[in-house]
Formats: structure tokens, C-alpha cells, sequence
């Protein structure tokens, strides 16, 4: 008890130092996407230097060039590639902070149609290269006393969306990696979390979706909408600052309240059973 007395610290601590990332490179995977490319505006107005890493080299490179970062054109579901990509920027750039891994993508399928290839494709894109990524990312950083890796889970990983089961079993293995890696890699200064965003207005979500899916979406939703790149990229910074200095092993929903339990509440029925309650 005395020693933590003694560690009390009550001075007032410099909350926009915190926020900053100058002098900090990071690797944002999967940089030429929709939250990718905001992710990449975020870090990059902090102060912190980027390296773009994308398989898509024009996609990759419309987002270096925005936020003056270097590109590394990657695989990512190659771990010899990965190995290689994080090797680079510590060659090039001398350090490595942090890590953004927004790779992964939704081959829907329901579990009857589903073949072979389709589960082995959204466990290698959605899981096993975030394996990779930490796996080299918290080697390679906690020889420089530490750093952050954020990682991009989703709803599908909490609940059962339709045509959402192969990709949602990989997002939901996702999500206990992250729990289960932070108790293995905390001794050695590395934090890791993730976000799970709801439905977010990337390109590619608005051309799958038709307005009126968009409507519902909103209707189901507590705050009235769907995502913007930007409410995803804020929780995304968030975790890769020195604010976020104590949070680690943690999945952080982004999803306007879609999958919160209050929902139930906005029935007016049980609005009247909640009331006499
Ligand atoms: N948009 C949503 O509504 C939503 C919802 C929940 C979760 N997510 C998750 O967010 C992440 C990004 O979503 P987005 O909407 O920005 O996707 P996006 O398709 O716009 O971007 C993904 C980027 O990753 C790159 N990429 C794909 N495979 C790669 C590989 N093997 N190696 C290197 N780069 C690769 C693509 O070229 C692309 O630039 C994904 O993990 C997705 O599962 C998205």
C-alpha cells in the first residue's frame, strides 16, 4: 500500500503531449482502403510519420502521396512479406511505434454454401495476417522498449449477421487473439487492441449496399446512422496514443450502438415495462 502511495502522481499531466505523435513512425496495413486512408489523415495530423503498406500499389499510393508517407507494396497474407515489409521501415525510417492493421475483407457465404477455399480465404485475410503482423510488429518494437499495434475487428465478430458466419467466426478468433496477446506481450511495453466497427461508409460498403439498406441500418441504429470513415479512425488514433497508455487487450465497438443492448428500449413497449419497473 505505501508503495503505491509513494507512485501517486498527481501532478497535472500534459494532455495535448500525449495526443502528439511526433518523432513516431507508424505502418498502417491495408492504407489504400476507406478507413485506411482516414486512419492515414489521423496519424498524419498528430505529427506521426507513416508508411503505407497496401497490395494495391495505386490504391496505396493515392493515400502515400496525400499524407507524404512512404509505400511498401505487400501481401500481407504472406508472412515471409510481412516480416520483410516491417523490416524495411525500421531500415528506412530507423524506428517503428506502432502498427495499424486494417487489413481483411468479408467473403460472405452461409455455412451450407460454403466451401473449403472460401473459409481458408477469410481466415488468411482476416485472422492469420493479423497473427503475422503482431507477431513480427511486437518483435521487431519491443527491442526499442515498446510500442502499439491496433487491429480491425467487427460487429460480425459479436453477432450473427446473415451470410456473415465464415467472416464473423474469423473476426470473433480475431478479437480473443487480441485479449489473449496482450497478456503475452504487455511485459515487453507492446499494447494491443482493436476496434469493431458496424456498418461503416467506405466506397466499397456504399456500392454493395442499396440506400434503402442504408435506411435500415440507420433505423436499427440508437445514434441514427451508419458509420463514417472518420468515427473509425478517431477510436483507431485513440489507441495508438500515449492517452490510450493504459488500455490494452481491449476490443472497442464502433458501431453508433447497433449491437448495445439498449436497443430494446427504443421500442415504446418496453419503454412502458422499463418505466414500471
Ligand atoms: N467498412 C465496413 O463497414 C467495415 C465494418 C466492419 C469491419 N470492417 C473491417 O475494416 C477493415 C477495412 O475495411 P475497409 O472498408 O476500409 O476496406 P477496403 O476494402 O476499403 O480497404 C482494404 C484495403 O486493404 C488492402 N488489402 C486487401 N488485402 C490485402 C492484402 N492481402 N495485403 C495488403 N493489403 C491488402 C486493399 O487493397 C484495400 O486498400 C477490414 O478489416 C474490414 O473487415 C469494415
Amino acid at each position: 500500500m505505501d508503495q503505491h502511495n509513494a507512485l501517486y502522481r498527481d501532478a497535472a499531466a500534459d494532455y495535448l503531449a500525449l495526443a502528439r505523435l511526433d518523432g513516431k513512425v507508424f505502418a498502417i496495413a491495408g492504407a489504400g482502403g476507406g478507413i485506411g486512408r482516414q486512419t492515414a489523415r489521423a496519424l498524419r495530423q498528430m505529427g506521426g510519420r507513416i508508411v503505407c503498406i497496401d497490395q494495391n500499389e495505386s490504391r496505396g499510393r493515392a493515400v502515400s502521396d496525400e499524407v507524404d508517407a512512404g509505400l511498401i507494396v505487400a501481401d500481407m497474407t504472406d508472412d515471409r512479406a510481412v516480416e520483410a515489409a516491417l523490416a524495411r521501415i525500421v531500415d528506412e525510417e530507423g524506428r517503428l511505434d506502432g502498427i495499424v492493421d486494417i487489413v481483411g475483407a468479408s467473403f460472405g457465404a452461409g455455412l451450407l454454401e460454403a466451401d473449403a477455399d472460401l473459409v481458408k480465404r477469410n481466415f488468411d485475410l482476416n485472422l492469420h495476417q493479423a497473427m503475422s503482423v503482431t507477431r513480427h510488429g511486437a518483435n521487431i518494437m519491443s527491442k526499442s522498449g515498446g510500442g502499439t499495434i491496433v487491429l480491425v475487428g467487427s460487429v460480425s465478430g459479436m453477432s450473427s449477421l446473415p451470410n456473415q458466419i465464415i467472416y464473423g467466426s474469423a473476426k470473433a478468433a480475431l478479437h480473443h487473439f487480441v485479449r489473449c496477446a496482450a497478456a503475452e506481450i504487455g511485459h515487453l511495453g507492446v499494447r494491443i487492441n482493436a476496434v469493431a466497427p458496424g456498418y461503416v461508409r467506405t466506397e466499397r460498403m456504399i456500392e454493395r449496399f442499396p440506400a434503402e439498406s442504408w435506411d435500415e441500418i440507420a433505423a436499427n441504429t440508437p445514434l441514427q446512422r451508419g458509420g463514417e470513415t472518420p468515427d473509425v479512425a478517431g477510436p483507431i488514433l485513440f489507441l495508438s496514443q500515449n492517452l490510450s497508455s493504459f488500455v490494452t487487450g481491449q476490443v472497442l465497438v464502433v458501431d453508433g450502438g447497433l449491437t448495445s443492448p439498449i436497443r430494446a428500449l427504443r421500442d415504446s413497449s418496453a419503454r412502458q415495462i422499463a418505466g414500471r419497473a
